[in-house]
């Protein structure tokens, strides 16, 4: 049979005090030097059990053993000899002693351990995280340098292919030529933006903005996407919303990113929820934007925020990075995950009212 080890410790100690027991009772009393030995043989047990299981084990041990040395006593020596049996009487009570003492002594060694071992997992952690933002930091300051060392050479490129394309008239065959490359263009300098805007992040320019107001004029910038993906729109804005101390600028670019990417989520249609609430009295805003789209694939939430991570073919997996460090700004909280009750994906952003702890972002007011 296959037992775990405590339970082939158990076995073992078991084992050790039925045989001291069966030497006891099976030994003559005569020979009374044995018996002084095998008292003695008694701690082994007490003390391994003890040692591996704790307080319990020990003070458990000590009493099956006590009571074993005690029966031994009471009924074959009390009964054939006429000698002092206090020492024998004591030593059961030093088996609960040693028993008691080793066994809090372990328990007392292992909750060090415990705490040892969490210790170190968490400075791994720490470490991990550390080399994580480490790496992220380098990552960053190489995708700003070539954003920025590409920016100028792009608009060199977009100023010098404007005046060519001047040249070419409107029902030249040409002209589908020129419309792909200021497309490309235009995705070339939307992609350098992401990644400026991801490395060198600009500070918020704070003032007071009305969050339901941010939304619709986003939405009226996705109308057109909508419509080709067959969306619809559901909104459910509180009445009453405070205005919330933010830079309104970073907040259309939190709300366009994610709608965006709920969108792109529903290539065959679906609809999209835009809600938002008011929380803890008023002191914090919460919007929650919901599709019925492909959802989160499992696993995968945590990588998400992180910067380059994308299952687009033309995405830069910068929106939702971007995303989550301007909410961090602005005090707030961001968290992306799969719906519950049915397919498709739930973005909650949560915003305090006041420019409640905003790193370097204070203005007065
Ligand atoms: N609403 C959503 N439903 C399903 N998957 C999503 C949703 N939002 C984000 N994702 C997943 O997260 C990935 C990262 O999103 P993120 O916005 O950071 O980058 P992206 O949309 O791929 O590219 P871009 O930089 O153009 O925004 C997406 O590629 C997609 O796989
Ligand atoms: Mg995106």
């Amino acid at each position: 049979m296959n037992y775990d080890i405590r339970t082939r410790w158990k076995i073992g100690i078991g084992t050790t005090l039925l045989l001291v027991s069966l030497m006891h009772f099976l030994t003559p009393v005569h020979l009374g030097i044995y018996h002084n030995v095998y008292d003695r043989l008694f701690y082994i047990p007490i003390i391994f059990s003890a040692f591996l299981f704790g307080f319990r084990g020990g003070a458990a041990t000590a009493v099956i053993s006590g009571i074993i040395l005690l029966l031994h006593l009471l009924f074959q020596w009390r009964v054939h000899v006429e000698i002092d049996l206090t020492g024998r009487y004591l030593e059961i009570a030093m088996y609960l002693v040693v028993g008691v003492i080793t066994g809090v002594l372990s328990d007392m060694e292992k909750s060090q351990r415990r705490k040892a071992e969490r210790a170190y997992e968490q400075l791994v952690n720490s470490f991990e995280k550390a080399k994580e933002s480490e790496r992220l930091a380098a990552i960053g300051m190489v995708a700003a340098g070539v954003a920025h060392e590409i920016r100028n050479p792009l608009g060199g490129i977009k100023g010098a292919f404007e005046l060519v394309a001047e040249d070419i008239p409107p029902d030249s065959p040409k002209t589908r030529f020129v419309e792909i490359v200021e497309k490309e263009i235009k995705r070339m300098e939307v992609i350098v933006g992401d990644f400026l805007k991801f490395a060198r992040p600009p500070e918020p320019q704070f003032s007071y903005v009305d969050i339901n107001g941010i939304l619709d004029s986003v939405l009226d910038l996705s109308r057109k996407k909508m419509s080709v993906n067959r969306i619809t729109l559901r909104k459910e804005m509180a009445d009453n919303m405070p205005r919330v101390y933010a830079d309104p600028n970073q907040l259309k670019q939190v709300f366009l990113n994610i709608i965006l990417n709920g969108i792109d989520a529903m290539q065959d249609g679906g609809t999209l929820e835009v809600v938002s609430e008011i929380l803890e009295n008023g002191k914090c805003v919460k919007i929650r934007i919901i599709d019925s789209g492909v959802g989160i694939e499992p696993g995968k939430e945590k990588f998400l925020v992180e910067p380059f991570y994308t299952t687009k073919e033309t995405g830069t997996g910068l929106g939702l990075p971007i995303v989550k460090k301007i909410v961090e700004k602005h005090g707030g909280t961001f968290v992306i995950s799969n719906r519950q009750d049915r397919r498709g994906t739930v973005v909650r952003v949560q915003i305090p009212v006041g420019a409640a702890a905003v790193e370097g972002g204070g203005a007065d007011g």
